[in-house]
């Protein structure tokens, strides 16, 4: 650990999933992806991957989580941009160790369709750029459910964070 101890780091992970309709646009990580039969329902923009992103961030620090921040009924959270909910996690973490910074990222988005390897660049970037690290350090993974859920999509993100130099 380039001779700092374990207490110089701290790791967190989060989870979400939506169920699927047809008419919602899909977003993940910030990004649309063109082509998707069905799309999330939610009272946000239903990003599955930044909502696990975003609880990921905060449970590094213990700071409960984006239902407590973000209450899925309250006007304010309908149809936003879920960029927000990621960027105001920061801002929470940021608040509590100013120097705090992401080292890695590691996400999964599971989803039978349509295939993401086309978008994974550019998923990739956005994530990046929220979380304001190297991309070369987000992994992102996707999955299908093998046809075992094809109702939701599901995401899964571990964070892991440097408390500064
Ligand atoms: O789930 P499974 O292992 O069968 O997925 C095979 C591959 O398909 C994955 O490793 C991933 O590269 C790709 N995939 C994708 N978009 C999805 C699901 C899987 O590109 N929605
Ligand atoms: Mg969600």
């Amino acid at each position: 650990m380039n001779g700092r101890g374990p207490s110089h780091y701290r790791v967190g992970y989060g989870e979400d999933a939506h169920r699927l309709e047809p008419g919602p646009r899909l977003v993940l990580g910030g990004v649309d992806v063109p082509g998707a039969p069905r799309g999330p329902v939610a009272h946000s923009d239903g990003d599955a991957l930044l909502h696990a992103v975003a609880d990921a961030v905060l449970s590094a620090f213990a700071l409960g989580d984006i239902g407590q921040h973000f209450p899925p009924g309250a006007a304010a959270t309908s149809g936003k941009d879920s960029r927000d909910i990621l960027r105001r996690a920061l801002e929470l973490v940021h608040a509590r160790v100013p120097h705090a910074v992401v080292v890695n990222c590691a996400a999964v988005v599971t989803l039978d369709e349509p295939k993401l390897g086309d978008h994974r660049a550019a998923i990739t970037a956005s994530c990046a750029r929220l979380l304001r690290m190297d991309p070369e350090r987000f992994g992102l993974t996707f999955k299908t459910s093998e046809g075992l859920a094809t109702d939701h999509v599901q995401a899964r993100a571990t964070v892991l964070f440097s408390l500064g130099d």
